[in-house]
């Protein structure tokens, strides 16, 4: 798949994910087959208040490009200066949220609140396409609600505006999470449009994430909650066919990823709602979940994964044997 100028292998996209899609979590997706990941949403008064800032607003590994920014703004003069504030990231996309659900985001007209001024919306993206030299893309739900649903319209203006791809999210706004993804409705746009459209929605496995390429003909497709604990879908591998002890090997890996990224305390509190992704669906995962979310040391939580979840000698030394200064080796560079 080609947006604007930049040239994709085939393949699944890991989606913005606030809360989980970090740096380390996409650096591992990266490593295992995902062909693009997203900085997730970045309000556009976070970027532009952020000039004396202690900490970095937005970090990634060298090695997670080509990466995505995602801008969260309704207004175009904003989306400018917000623009040009990233790009010395060196960011391969700059894509505009249009579709978080959020009552605080909506509230203020921005994300899927755009849905409901078309107009503005693609204002926002020409402004945005007008200083962008890398190309921009838009993340777009089916509309507001069941009634006003205008994902059709909103893309045909998008595109009109010089959106180099449309990602849709098959779900309105009310719709929040719950419900099916309509894929039928991402075909609707796909065949509105001639820039390259990303289906979105209910991808948990290698069959799902075929299934709505072939279903709506889409160029790609991006994986969202299907991918938390089970980065293997972009190996094209099902969870259920990963031997026990590489499933385990990873969750550590990702654990030590997480804790030399921010510390230890701030590494393994972030790393606790990943974990209970990994082990979901094992024997023993809802008995040791309370302890797991008590633990506060990579060393308290692998051990208790260790004692509580491990059958054997490969489970255990995949979960206690990870070479930390390899892992930090391979991590690479930081962008910040
Ligand atoms: C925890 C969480 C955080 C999310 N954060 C973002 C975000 O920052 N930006 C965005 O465009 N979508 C965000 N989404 C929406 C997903 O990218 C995706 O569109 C949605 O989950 C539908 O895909 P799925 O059914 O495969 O999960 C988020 C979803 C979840 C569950």
């Amino acid at each position: 798949m080609r947006i604007g100028s930049l040239e994709l292998a085939d393949g699944l996209l890991l989606a913005p994910l606030d809360g989980f899609g970090d740096a380390p979590f996409r650096l591992l997706c990266r490593s295992m087959g995902a062909v693009l990941s997203y900085v997730p949403i970045v309000p556009d008064d976070a970027i532009l208040a952020r000039r004396r800032a202690r900490r970095p607003l937005i970090t990634y590994y060298v090695g997670e490009r080509p990466l995505g920014i995602q801008l969260l703004t309704r207004d175009p003069d904003r989306v400018v200066k917000a623009i040009a504030r990233v790009l010395p990231l060196q960011p391969a996309v700059i894509d505009l949220n249009m579709g978080c659900p959020a009552r605080k985001v909506v509230q203020g007209g921005r994300g899927a609140g755009l849905l409901r001024e078309p107009e503005l919306a693609a204002e926002v993206m020409a402004a945005a396409v007008g200083c962008s030299p890398v190309p921009v893309t838009a993340k777009i739900r089916l509309g507001w609600d069941d009634v006003t649903r205008n994902h059709v319209e909103v893309a045909r203006l998008l595109e009109q505006a010089g959106a180099a791809a449309i990602c849709v999210h098959g779900r309105t706004r009310s719709q929040a999470y719950q419900g099916r993804a309509d894929w039928a409705a991402i075909c609707e746009v796909r065949k509105a449009v001639s820039i390259p459209v990303i289906a979105n929605g209910d991808i948990y496995d290698v069959a799902s994430a075929d299934a709505i390429v072939d279903s709506t003909g889409c160029a790609a497709a991006m994986a969202a909650r299907g991918a938390i604990g089970n980065p293997w879908l972009f190996q094209r591998r099902d969870l259920f066919a990963v031997p026990l002890a590489e499933r385990l090997g990873v969750l550590a890996k990702h654990l030590h990823m997480s804790v030399l990224h921010y510390g230890e305390r701030r590494g393994v509190v972030s790393f606790r709602k990943h974990v209970v992704q990994y082990i979901k669906g094992l024997p023993g995962a809802a008995a040791v979940r309370t302890q797991l979310m008590h633990a506060q040391t990579a060393a308290a939580l692998l051990t208790t994964l260790a004692e509580q979840m491990a059958p054997d000698d490969r489970a255990r030394s995949a979960l206690l044997g990870q070479d930390v200064t390899e892992i930090k080796q391979w991590m690479g560079e930081l962008c910040a």
